[in-house]
């Protein structure tokens, strides 16, 4: 019997100049506070433990956003016939099964096209949702979102009708000024008759928060120290993890926990590859994610200043957390010259 390869991962060419690699992690290294973007979590070894994170029982966000994705899948999908489904930070995708399942039961096929900078989940994935899927034409495209959407193929079957998912809460991992921008190149990507599907975590009580980012078996810790196994192989580094604290303070007057690697002594690391040595001293931290938690009027906010609209609100009840469906919404002239500006 024939059987199919595995879908070809392609890459999504950046439309928006960023700094190379080594020039980022220069100035967040050597910046104050120090710190390191959260992609850079994300090698093999990462993207198992954000997968076991996921399971751990004080880590409320997947399987809350998976419940309300199983109880609404069937109107979402009746509600936008999505012709493609793009994702941004797919990761695994297990939760979007919940809309190809409900895609299949109503005979409703279309295209999934998963994004994420780690090109070995994305490889699993294609291989994994070809077998599960038969009908489902899977293009993984690897990049990175905050180089720019601009460079996305249209709609690969030529429907118009595209759902760009943004699940997971992960929109809480970009600054403000990040967040807007990325929704309003989403915004260029959904004309009339697309939609965006947004997950996004609640403000809540900080003694939860603290919890799920804290979590007893230690798996939490793992994850934000595994960051320094990924530096010390780009940078040629050698930064030393057990040396290193791993503390996640859920900070109210921002809104947002702060993933940080504290230095338990005073420290020098080589970094080879940036021609350059980082001392820390004792107590100091290097910054390495921030997980912003929302209240509705800022999540609805952020989506208008995008050229967003909210069309439907799913919310659920504690933890809270929020699947906000949104389509896009006219800009005024003055709105349209600063997103064109703001993209370079
Ligand atoms: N959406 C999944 C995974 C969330 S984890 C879920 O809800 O469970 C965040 C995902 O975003 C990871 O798979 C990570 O590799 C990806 N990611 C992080 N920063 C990224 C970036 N700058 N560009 C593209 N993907 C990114
Ligand atoms: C991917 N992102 C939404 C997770 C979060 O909750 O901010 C990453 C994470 N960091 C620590 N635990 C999980």
């Amino acid at each position: 019997m024939h059987k199919k390869s595995s879908p070809h991962v392609a890459r999504l060419q950046p439309s928006r100049t960023l700094p190379e690699s080594l020039e980022e992690l220069r100035a967040g290294l050597l910046g104050t506070p120090r710190s390191i973007p959260p992609k850079y979590f994300y090698d093999a070894r990462g993207a198992e433990l954000f997968d076991r994170i996921c399971e751990a029982p004080e880590y409320y966000p997947t399987r809350t956003e998976d419940e309300l994705l199983r109880r609404h899948a069937a109107t979402m999908m009746r509600d936008c016939r999505p012709g493609e489904l793009f994702e941004l930070g797919s990761g695994n995708a297990r939760k979007t099964r919940r809309l190809f399942d409900a895609c299949e039961a109503q005979g409703h096929s279309c295209d999934y096209v998963p994004m994420d900078v780690c090109e070995a989940t994305l490889e699993q994935l294609g291989s994994e949702l070809q077998r599960r899927y038969p009908w489902l034409s899977v293009s993984p495209m690897a990049g990175d979102y905050n180089a720019g959407l601009a460079n996305l193929p249209a709609a690969t079957n030529g429907a118009v009708n595209r759902l760009v998912l943004f699940l997971g809460g992960t929109v809480g991992n970009l600054s403000e000024e990040h967040g807007r921008l990325l929704l309003g190149e989403v915004r260029d990507l959904i004309p009339a008759g697309g939609h965006l599907l947004l997950g996004a975590d609640r403000d809540k009580e900080p003694t939860l928060l603290e919890a799920a980012y804290n979590d007893a078996q230690g798996l939490t810790s793992e994850f934000n120290r595994n960051v320094l196994h990924v530096l010390n192989t780009l940078l040629n580094a050698d930064f030393r993890p057990e040396y290193f604290e791993h503390h996640a303070p859920y900070l109210p007057e921002k809104g947002r926990v702060e993933m940080r690697l504290v230095s338990t002594r005073a420290q020098q690391v080589q970094l080879p590859r940036l021609d350059a040595t980082l001392e820390l001293r004792a107590g100091e931290y290097i910054l390495t994610e921030i997980s912003r938690k929302f209240s509705y009027p800022e999540l609805e906010q952020m989506l208008f200043s995008s050229g967003l609209r909210v069309k439907t609100h799913y919310e659920s009840p504690d933890p809270c957390y929020s699947l906000l469906l949104a389509e896009s919404r006219a800009r005024t002239p003055a709105e349209e010259e600063r997103s064109a500006a703001s993209r370079g």
